[in-house]
């Protein structure tokens, strides 16, 4: 089973943003899966993608809540630079050997990946049809 399983309730049915979110989705299980193979040298160069593949979708959705005149999308954009500032000193800490739960980064990334659809997402889902 994979560690982090989409459900419909993720869907914003916006194929872009679905396809995106399916995509994270995707690159966390890798690194779930990269850890269960004892791999851990990989995991800098997944989270290198993983970094690239956020900023992308970040900027794709700022872009969007401002094209449908969504209200919150200043706290929202928030959210999403604490995100990057967090991946990035995680990403500093395994680069330059500190410690880090390789366990608790893929806990970390699955709970925000979740959270941050159902509540932050999902908010703006309403606007989408206006
Ligand atoms: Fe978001
Ligand atoms: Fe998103």
């Amino acid at each position: 089973m994979a560690f982090l399983s989409w459900h419909q309730r993720f869907l914003l049915d916006h194929p872009e943003v679905d396809a995106q979110h399916k995509m994270l989705f995707e690159i966390v299980n890798h690194f779930a899966d990269v850890i269960r193979m004892g791999m851990d040298d990989e995991l800098g160069r997944i989270m290198d993608d993983l970094l690239v593949c956020v900023t992308e979708h970040f900027e794709f959705e700022e872009r969007l809540m401002n094209q449908i005149n969504f209200p919150e999308v200043a706290d929202h954009s928030r959210t999403h630079e604490e995100l990057i500032g967090q991946l990035r000193q995680m990403q500093t800490r395994m680069r330059t050997g500190g410690h880090v739960s390789s366990k608790s980064v893929a806990r970390f990334l699955a709970d925000w990946l979740s959270n941050h659809i159902l509540r932050e997402d999902l908010a703006y889902k309403g606007y989408l049809k206006k």
